[in-house]
């Protein structure tokens, strides 16, 4: 059933660039992005945005925000469905309430999506599985069409959400990036040798004393979720932090024994970026790049491919935050699919 890969995280990371032709099926096209499940009236009169969502799929919501504002120019508040439930959020009637998940069996976010009901807003949501409490409960449903994901460990449901909300913000955005979109598939298929080139990497990622995932813009949610990835699987401790926020305090734990994943992006912020990795660098952290520019400095590097998008850059550097963290956890014995404490979708507050 895992054809022929050790675990369903493994084939499920492998599957991404399948999932993701599926996902963008029909919608992505060279006249622009088309959902069947909604139309541009359903939006009208919308001026604000917020997304619940909690673990993995609120990381995906954090990528949104940064797209749609910067290309739709609509505000977006992201939410942790456990908090935003319990506090007295003001929900005005021209905001479209946005939830993601796999499962859609999610209690909190189900829970905050039936306070914005009641609230008169808006309700979409981005879900997995069909007929799912959630997506019985939306008004719309745009749906992700990964197929059943099996690991605890969410990862070709995240890329779907990414991808999802990049066609939303096209959408709203009346903005066309169709090759851009196809070129940021493209580079989710695994190559077997950057795989092997992990696993032999991933040897000196295990004895540390916690990982730090540093990046900026798009790729601070990113970092969140590495280490999300990171910390549920193999146990050790990990974080992720915008980069420039190091020197607020995180940095006194540089020393050789603190693992840095750095993502450095060419297209932004990469100076600034840059000299973030420098620093921690200079106070002897281990440090491992990713990225297309070549940086001597660091101990590790991985390189992915020349582009001028930021979003195709993010989305092998995804795969590689997904192998690195799924080798670790292996090479220290885990079951990376039945990780323990934890449960596929969490019914319970
Ligand atoms: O099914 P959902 O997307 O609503 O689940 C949300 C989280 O429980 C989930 O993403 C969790 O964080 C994953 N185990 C992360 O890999």
């Amino acid at each position: 059933k895992k054809g022929g890969f050790r675990f369903y995280m493994e084939k499920e990371i492998y599957e991404q660039f399948e999932v993701l032709k599926e996902n963008t099926l029909g919608r992505n096209t060279k006249e622009g992005i088309k959902f069947e499940e909604v139309d541009k009236k359903f939006f009208e009169g919308i001026n604000n945005i917020i997304i619940s969502a909690c673990g993995t799929s609120y990381h995906a919501g954090l990528v949104g925000k940064y797209l749609i504002e910067r290309d739709a120019k609509i505000r977006v508040n992201v939410e942790v469905a456990s908090e935003l439930r319990y506090r007295e959020p003001l929900l005005s009637q021209d905001t479209l309430f946005i939830v993601i998940s796999q499962s859609g069996e999610t209690a909190d976010t189900l829970e905050t999506l039936k306070m914005a009901k009641k609230a008169g807003l808006k309700t979409l949501a981005l879900c997995n599985v069909d007929n799912s409490s959630i997506v019985r409960e939306a008004d719309k449903t745009i749906l992700l069409r990964a197929g059943i994901e099996k690991g605890v460990a969410s990862t070709k449901a995240f890329a779907t959400q990414v991808m999802t909300l990049w066609m939303l913000s096209n959408y709203l955005a009346n903005k066309n990036e169709y090759y851009a979109i196809n070129e940021a598939i493209e580079v989710t298929k695994v190559d077997t040798s950057l795989h092997e080139k992990i696993k032999r990497l991933s040897k000196r990622y295990t004895k540390g004393h916690g990982f730090f995932y540093i990046g900026r813009d798009i790729f601070f949610p990113l970092a969140l979720e590495g280490a999300l990835k990171l910390k549920e699987i193999s146990y050790i401790h990990a974080e992720g932090y915008p980069a420039g926020e190091m020197k607020h305090g995180p940095i006194a734990l540089a020393d050789p024994d603190l693992y840095v994943v750095a993502l450095l992006s060419k297209n932004i912020l990469f100076d600034k970026t840059k000299s973030n990795i420098e620093e921690l660098v200079a106070r002897d952290a281990t440090v491992l790049t990713i990225s297309s520019e070549y940086i001597e400095m660091t101990d590790d590097f991985i390189r992915i491919n020349e582009t001028n998008h930021p979003m195709v850059e993010f989305f092998e550097m995804m795969v590689i935050t997904q192998l690195l963290a799924m080798e670790v956890a292996i090479r220290m014995g885990n079951d990376v699919d039945m990780p323990r404490n934890l449960a596929k979708s969490v019914t319970v507050e």
